[in-house]
């Protein structure tokens, strides 16, 4: 080989190793965005698809496919795609869908705000019609889906703020009898507590930014398929719109993912004796979490004896002073528009997720200005329960 010069050298030197012969035993992080090949017809392979390969890191990254397929397995599914957030995935989700001009997106009224703006600003100035139905009235959802005739059912396992838990096999037969597919955003509730392509989604979506990270440092988002026919949609609405997770963002997540069960376990078992301690609280005048609802439908879709590790409460004094006052009294607790992460965050609904509503819409939806959503992390469930009961004393005392 010719002597190359100094400048060339710092381009080449030592990159291209042969890759190690033994198994790495956590996934590399494969940072090069693009692959070459001994030779173009080699390179020709690939590109036509004879070869399964990586390319383009748009295309696919090795990092990237261990998190795909690991949360395909954890959820049951035929393929999973990751995006760079949990908004982008349900946008291609939504794009596996063959929507067309004046097809219907009946989502459920209770949806996250933004998702509900992507369907209806985004895929609405396109033609798509979005339609809000009450998901937990099934003969209202009935009546209204053989009205509209939707293309697509949207709705979330566990609802916010309210925590209503989806019947996601009634919800899957409704869709199915009309033709339509039931895309659910099984953020809330993660693969641990239920695994709604077991009840009859046809596609299940994460903002992986929340529980599967779990450590508030990582934005992403998956959709899971349960019929591969889809695949190539997603695949296409993946590679053409680029919306791919970053490699560190997937390191941190596949990391994540390893302690998702220990952490929903404390999460969800913190969150019970919250809301146990808090119900009946002088300064409180409801609790909202999935164990005290009386449908019986968190104990069919929950994992047994899990509710979730999301608790909302309604201050006795209905307002979003004391709302305020009790958020700003926290010391441990932390104020934050997310959750699902290992610490324990408060978030107020009717000034951040709901805040695009009218005071007339979320008292119609039932969010009150006094509604505070705590996410239950992993900490010492006394040293929660003391912060919460602090800062309530200091909201009652503020009367
Ligand atoms: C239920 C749900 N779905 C989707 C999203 C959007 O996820 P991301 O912020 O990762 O885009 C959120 C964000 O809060 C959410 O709560």
């Amino acid at each position: 080989m010719k002597k190359r010069s100094i400048e060339t050298e710092v381009v080449h030197a030592g990159t291209r190793q042969p890759m190690p012969e033994g198994m790495p035993n956590s996934t590399p992080i494969f940072t090069s965005s693009t692959y070459s090949f001994p030779s173009m017809e080699e390179a020709e392979r690939v590109f036509s698809g004879e070869l399964d390969d990586f390319i383009y890191s748009r295309y696919g990254n090795p990092t990237v496919a261990a998190l795909q397929e690991s949360v395909r397995v954890l959820e049951g599914g035929a393929a999973a795609r990751a995006f760079s957030s949990g908004m982008a995935a349900l946008h291609a989700a939504l794009l596996v869908c063959d929507l067309q001009p004046g097809s219907v997106i009946l989502a459920s009224r209770d949806l996250y705000g933004a998702t509900f703006a992507l369907i209806s600003k985004i895929f609405g100035s396109f033609g798509v019609v979005a339609q809000q139905a009450d998901f937990s009235e099934l003969t209202e959802l009935r009546e209204r889906a053989a009205e509209f005739k939707p293309q697509v059912l949207l709705a979330e396992t566990i609802s916010n703020p309210l925590l209503k838990v989806l019947d996601v096999a009634a919800v899957g037969e409704i869709a199915h009898s009309l033709g339509a597919r039931l895309v659910v955003d099984s953020t809330f509730s993660t693969p641990y507590l239920s695994r709604p392509i077991e009840f009859g989604a046809d596609i299940v979506v994460h903002s992986a930014t929340k529980y599967l990270g779990g450590h508030g440092d990582a934005t992403g988002g998956v959709v899971v398929l349960r019929d591969a026919t889809d695949e190539p949609a997603l695949t296409s609405a993946m590679k053409l719109i680029g919306g791919v997770l970053s490699v560190w963002e997937a390191h941190h997540i596949a990391r994540g993912i390893h302690t998702l069960a220990l952490r929903l376990d404390r999460q969800c078992q913190n969150a019970e004796k919250l809301a146990d301690a808090l119900s009946g609280h002088a300064g409180i005048s409801k609790v909202y979490y999935p164990k005290f609802a009386d449908d019986g439908i968190p104990d069919r879709v929950l994992r047994p004896g899990l509710y979730g590790a999301m608790v909302s409460i309604v201050l006795a004094r209905d307002t979003r002073e004391a709302a305020w006052k009790f958020m700003n009294s926290l010391e441990l607790v932390v104020r934050a528009t997310t959750l699902g992460d290992v610490f324990t965050t408060v978030s107020h609904a009717a000034t951040s997720s709901h805040r695009e509503l009218s005071p007339e819409r979320r008292a119609e939806l039932g969010i009150s200005d006094g509604l505070v959503r705590i996410s239950v992390g992993i900490e010492n469930i006394g040293d929660i329960r003391a912060d919460i009961e602090q800062a309530l004393e200091k909201a009652l005392s503020d009367q």
